[in-house]
Formats: structure tokens, C-alpha cells, sequence
């Protein structure tokens, strides 16, 4: 998976963040954050809590305006003002709580926003055999066990519906796939299956930056890394040049990594 860097100075950014500031209060949640991420990349983007992290993803989603600096989709300059106009752009996001619908049901969450129609005798009706069809393909062959999909999204438990949500964020693609801590109401078989996802959606070229606080588990997917302490840049390069104890280390602050 890894990119020689030369040939990646050639290739164009999917996604540039350059010189980003963002304070709320008294508090700098960023401060100056800059990082570029290629097709095909698996960016860890690691840090305590508090770091920066989520404030981060938030102003590239479209969430939150940050106070300055620029981000780049493709090389154009995007400012989204919503998570739906970021999303309409290409930008998929799971976060740890993700908004679903709760009283639809799974392969209704699957669509939302994308349902397709079918039209018989000039009548446009929704396809909910292809709905039940697809979803369950989907989740089949990403390896998820649930209940039903018929079910409402409610009744999952947190893994669930956070696989149910990787799921979608698979079928649907987009341009880059920003991953909020998608582990954190996994247990142990759900979240191999969550990083075996993540590889298969980075094998078709989605670049994804992936933030968890589980240093084992990012190593086992990601290419490269930054590390943000208190809104700051401490350290970024290749996974394969560092070790966990090198990345701990820098997340605690007690080094500075950078390539
Ligand atoms: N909406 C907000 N209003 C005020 N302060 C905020 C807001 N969002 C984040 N902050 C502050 O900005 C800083 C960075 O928060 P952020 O959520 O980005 O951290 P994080 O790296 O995601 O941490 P964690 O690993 O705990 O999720 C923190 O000090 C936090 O309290
Ligand atoms: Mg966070």
C-alpha cells in the first residue's frame, strides 16, 4: 500500500488541509494543522483526548467553519457550511455516535437520501425488494451479522449499527471516508471485521483518515500517521518508519516525530 513519495509529489491531494485554526473560547482547538492525503492512504490521525482530533474531521465534514486556513477536494478550494453539502461532495463520515434514524429500518438507513424508484405503468414506486437485496449483499460480503435487516435501526446494539454504518459508507464510496473512532462500540470479532473493511475500501482507492485511540489497531491499517497534541502537529510520517512505543510516545508528548 505504500506510495513512494516521489510519485505522489506528481499525483494531485484528494484532500488538502493547509494552515487550519480553529478556537473556541479560550480554547485553540487547532492551531496551524496542515496534512494532504493521497488516493489509496490510510491516515491515522492520533492523539489524546482533547488533541483536536474530531474538531479536525468536524471542519472538513462540514460541521464546524474553521477561523482560518483552507481545504482542498481534488484541488479546489471547499468550505462547506453542512455535513449534507459535504456529503453531497463526497466526503462520508462515520462517527462514533453517527445520526441514524432510528425508527427506520436497516436497509432504510442504507438508502436514505438515495432510494431508488422503479416505474411500472408510469407509476414511480420505491424498489424495496432492490433495497432489501443490495443491503443484505452489502453486509454479506463485508462480514456483518445482524438480527435482520427489516429490523429498526434502534433495536442494534452501538457495534451494530456502527457496522450497519461502515457498511453504507462501502457501498456508497464518495471521494475520501473520514472514520471517527468506528471502533469504540466494537468488541473484539466486530472490530476485525471493521478493519478488514477498512482495507477493502482502501483496495478500491478510497482514501480514508482514521482516528481511534487503539494504537495496535491503526497500525494494522494505516500507512501514514499525524499526531495532534493540544491542536498542534507533533509528528506525521510513515507507519512503517515508526513503532507503537515511537507513537505513544509522541501522542503523550514525551517526543516529536516528523518526517
Ligand atoms: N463545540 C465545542 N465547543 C467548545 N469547545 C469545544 C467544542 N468542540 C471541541 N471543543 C474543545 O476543543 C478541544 C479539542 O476537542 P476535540 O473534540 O477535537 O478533541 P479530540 O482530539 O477529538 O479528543 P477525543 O479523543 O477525546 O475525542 C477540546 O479542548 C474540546 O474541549
Ligand atoms: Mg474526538
Amino acid at each position: 500500500m505504500a506510495v513512494h513519495l516521489r510519485e505522489q509529489e506528481a499525483e494531485e491531494p484528494v484532500l488538502e488541509v493547509r494552515n487550519v485554526s480553529k478556537r473556541f473560547g479560550h480554547v485553540q482547538a487547532l492551531d496551524d494543522v496542515s496534512l494532504k492525503v493521497y488516493r489509496g492512504d490510510i491516515v491515522g490521525l492520533l492523539g489524546d483526548n482533547g488533541a483536536g482530533k474530531s474538531t479536525l474531521i468536524k471542519i472538513i465534514a462540514g460541521n464546524h467553519q474553521c477561523d482560518e486556513g483552507q481545504v482542498f477536494l481534488e484541488g479546489k478550494r471547499v468550505n462547506f457550511s453542512s455535513p449534507a453539502e459535504a456529503r453531497a461532495a463526497g466526503i462520508e463520515t462515520v462517527y462514533q455516535q453517527s445520526p441514524v434514524c432510528t425508527n427506520a429500518t436497516v436497509y432504510e438507513n442504507f438508502f436514505i437520501g438515495r432510494e431508488p424508484v422503479k416505474s411500472f405503468l408510469g407509476v414511480k414506486t420505491l424498489d424495496v425488494p432492490k433495497m432489501r437485496d443490495d443491503t443484505r449483499k452489502i453486509l454479506d460480503d463485508i462480514g456483518v451479522s445482524m438480527p435482520s435487516i427489516d429490523v429498526e435501526m434502534g433495536i442494534l446494539s452501538g457495534g451494530q449499527r456502527q457496522a450497519a454504518l461502515l457498511g453504507r459508507f462501502l457501498h456508497w464510496g464518495g471521494k475520501i471516508a473520514l472514520l471517527d473512532e468506528p471502533f469504540a462500540a466494537l468488541g473484539v470479532a466486530e472490530s476485525r471485521n471493521a478493519l478488514k473493511m477498512v482495507r477493502e475500501v482502501s483496495k478500491k482507492g478510497l482514501p480514508i483518515i482514521l482516528i481511534t485511540h487503539n494504537i495496535e489497531y491503526a497500525l494494522q491499517v494505516i500507512n501514514k500517521f499525524v499526531i495532534l497534541r493540544h491542536g498542534n502537529v507533533v509528528g506525521s510520517g510513515k507507519a512503517q518508519d515508526v513503532t507503537m512505543q515511537d507513537l505513544v510516545a509522541t501522542i503523550t508528548g514525551a517526543i516529536h516525530l516528523n518526517d
